[in-house]
């Protein structure tokens, strides 16, 4: 695991059911495969169908080589617990279907692990007409845990919600009158409205915590580091590039495992039951920008989040949302 933060490996039932999104590659992949590799039923909610049966076949490969390996903790099951589920976040029409067959099934919900994220690039809009990162960021992963909230809270003690944020939130405005990019395409500010998302999930993390206080469902967010993945992709960006060049020489890019260490631990690690409302970087709570913490803040972007989604949820949902 190298000199970084690192994690148990704990044995966990096949009974406890969790999701991750985007787990086909990067840093969900890990969490994927570590969560089902310590006996976990994980669900890989990804775009792609293709690109995610490729990644458990993959997964279930490591798996046989870290038990050849002698990795203490894990799963006496010859075969991960692994199964793939389609959602795609730049659509509302998806996430819906998603969130109806998921609750058809009659299972319960013990991790919701929020991962999947675009990083920024040239101004998208999604075909419900918001940009993109706003909507595959942040509001469709809000309907997502609007909709499993009641599957949570009847699925018994230690339900966990996990988001997956970024330091980068400190680069985010914080305007909830310009949330949808309504601007010129060639004038988008591309790391504004990257580090608004990440800002607005940190911030629904510490509303969300107070909401449900007391109750069996913990929700805490974090920042992987940074860590070479896909998500530089798109990003032709000279702050990218010198992040990535001056993280390389320094040596503290991370590897996609390393990155999700901060992830696994929250998602698996038993010290961490009943701990809710904070902003964690490699397994340590840990200050987000005074914007970000600041109360009244996070109930006016609340607020502003409804307008967005309301239309999806039920009434039934929206009053869960404000539970106590
Ligand atoms: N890498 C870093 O340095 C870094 C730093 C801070 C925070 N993060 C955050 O960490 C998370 C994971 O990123 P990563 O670095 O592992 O990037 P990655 O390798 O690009 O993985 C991103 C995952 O999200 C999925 N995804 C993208 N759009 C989606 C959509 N519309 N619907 C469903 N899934 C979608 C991708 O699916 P496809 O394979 O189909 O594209 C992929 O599985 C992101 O939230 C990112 O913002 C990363």
């Amino acid at each position: 695991m190298g000199s970084r933060a690192s994690f148990p490996v704990v044995p966990i039932s096949s009974d406890r059911v969790f999701i991750v999104t985007g787990a086909n590659t990067g840093i969900g992949y890990e969490i994927a495969k570590w969560c089902a590799m310590m006996g976990a039923t994980v669900i890989l909610a990804c775009r792609s169908e293709d690109r995610a049966r490729k990644a458990m076949k993959t997964m279930q490969e490591e798996f046989e080589t870290e038990k050849a390996k002698g990795t203490k903790g894990l799963t006496e099951s010859p075969n991960l617990a692994i199964e793939f589920m389609q959602l795609d976040l730049a659509s509302f029409q998806s996430v819906l279907e998603f969130c109806e067959e998921f609750k058809k099934s009659g299972r319960q919900l013990h991790v919701m692990f929020c991962n999947a994220g675009l990083g920024f690039g040239p101004y998208k809009q999604s075909g419900d007409g918001l940009e993109m990162m706003l909507q595959v960021n942040y509001l469709s992963h809000f309907i997502t845990i609007a909709k499993f909230l009641s599957i949570m809270r009847q699925s018994g003690p230690d339900c966990r919600i996990i988001l997956m944020s970024s330091k980068a939130h400190e680069f985010g405005n914080f305007d909830v009158t310009t949330m949808n990019y309504t601007g010129t395409a060639n004038k988008f500010p591309g790391l504004d409205y990257y580090g608004r998302s990440k800002l607005y999930q940190i911030m629904q993390t510490f509303a969300m915590s107070r909401r449900l206080k007391d109750s069996n469902i913990t929700i805490n967010c974090m920042h992987p580091g940074v860590v070479e993945t896909e998500l530089w992709r798109e990003m032709d960006s000279c702050i990218v590039k010198c992040l990535i060049g001056f993280s390389r020489k320094c040596g503290t890019l991370r590897t996609s495992l390393e990155g999700a260490t901060t992830g696994i631990d929250l998602a698996t690690n038993p010290k961490h039951t009943g701990v809710s409302g904070h902003y964690w970087i490699d397994c340590k709570i840990v200050t987000s920008t005074r914007t970000s913490r600041n109360e009244g803040k996070q109930e006016t972007l609340w607020n502003a989040t409804f307008p967005f989604i309301e239309q999806y949820l039920t009434e039934t949902e929206i009053a869960e949302l404000e539970r106590k």
